[in-house]
């Protein structure tokens, strides 16, 4: 049995969390940023990086605290070390740098793309390897064949936006607020999503990937006829958005034979429509769904100290001196997506 500390600061969530390899969650303690971040509509990294120094070591304490250990009875650190915001990644890296050189213990840089991935196998005992992963977030929407800690091979990505990014740009459009997920969850439920006609970038192709940017802009322009109310806008295009996920997760099962399950992660995942049309797409593959938690799936550190004890299982530990990675994909042999521009 091992217990790890988890830590993570890549985006606009200060997070420290204990967690057992028999998953066992011990202690997690998020600070969110939301309010500082607010008057700018969206997260600025300046300032997220300065919340995160003020922030960490104070979090990390609580998270002791409330397990009731010291640092001594802790068997490895676990940091994000990439992909994100690079001030944030290197504070919360340099943090459990200092915290496994001062107290001996190994250090395990994880890939925060990596957290969201293996946090389903931290709720569900039973999710095998390999499984079929959507992966959702507010910088990646990619689907994945998780075959094990440090073994992913990408299947599709984004040629443009995020699906997150999406639910961010739409929420800002209609002026619904920040963070925008939830904030359009919440106006759809009083729309009717069929009231207005939005684009469903490359359903029905042959095509892998994921597009989003198209229905931004007919987000905008149905906006900006007048003719629509936000919450009738705002079911439409959450309706929009999950068709496509459904659509591109079908192909990408179509094309993977053996998986022992469909998987979400990744803060999209929080989203009830998403999470009930995809298991619904599972149901029709005679496949069991699993998707964590809503707490587990939007950025947390007991996926990060999860995906730390998957690793420490397999002996994979990292010298104090890795990089903290802005980019960091978690397959590299993936080759580059036809029409990719400068996204991650
Ligand atoms: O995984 P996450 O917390 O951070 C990243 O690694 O990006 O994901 C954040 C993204 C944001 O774009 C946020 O708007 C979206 O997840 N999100 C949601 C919901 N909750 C969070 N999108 C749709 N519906 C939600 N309920
Ligand atoms: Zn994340």
């Amino acid at each position: 049995m091992a217990l790890i500390l988890g830590i993570e600061s890549s985006c606009d969530e200060t997070a420290a969390a204990l967690v057992e390899s028999d998953r066992t969650i011990r202690a997690h303690r998020l600070a969110g940023q939301e309010a500082a971040h607010r008057p700018f509509g969206g997260v600025v990294p300046e300032i997220a990086a300065r919340a995160h120094v003020e922030m960490l070591a104070p979090l990390v304490e609580a998270a002791l605290a409330d397990a009731g250990v010291m640092l001594a009875e802790v068997d490895a650190i676990a940091a994000t070390a990439g992909p994100g915001l690079i001030g944030g990644v290197m504070v919360g890296l340099v943090t459990g740098k200092a915290l496994a050189h001062a107290a001996g213990k190994p250090l395990i840089a994880v890939n925060h793309l990596e957290g969201h991935a293996l946090s389903p196998r931290l709720a569900d005992p039973g999710l095998a390897f390999p499984y079929l992963l959507l992966l959702v977030s507010g910088g990646h929407c990619q689907l994945l064949l998780v075959e094990g800690p440090g073994r992913y091979r990408r299947l599709a990505t984004t040629i443009d936006d995020a699906a997150g990014e999406a639910f961010d740009k739409t929420a800002k459009l209609l002026g619904l607020g920040f963070p925008g997920g939830p904030a359009v969850e919440q106006a759809a439920l009083g729309g009717d999503p069929r009231a207005v006609p939005l684009p469903r970038p490359l359903v029905g192709s042959g095509e892998p990937h994921f597009s989003f940017a198209g229905l931004k802009s007919a987000v905008l322009r149905a906006r900006d006829t007048g003719a629509y109310s936000p919450a009738d806008i705002a079911a439409s295009f959450q309706q929009a958005a999950v068709d496509c996920l459904v659509d591109r997760t079908r192909l990408a099962l179509a094309r993977s034979p053996g998986v022992t399950a469909l998987v979400v992660a990744g803060g999209v995942a929080a989203n009830q429509a998403v999470r009930a049309a995809l298991e619904a797409l599972a149901a029709r593959h005679g496949l069991p769904f699993s998707a964590p938690p809503l707490w587990l799936c939007t950025d947390n550190a007991a996926m990060i100290a999860w995906a730390g004890a998957e690793r420490f299982a397999a002996g994979l530990f990292d010298d104090l001196d890795v990089p903290a990675r802005p980019r960091w994909p978690l397959d590299p042999t993936a080759e580059k997506a036809r029409g990719a521009g400068v996204k991650a």
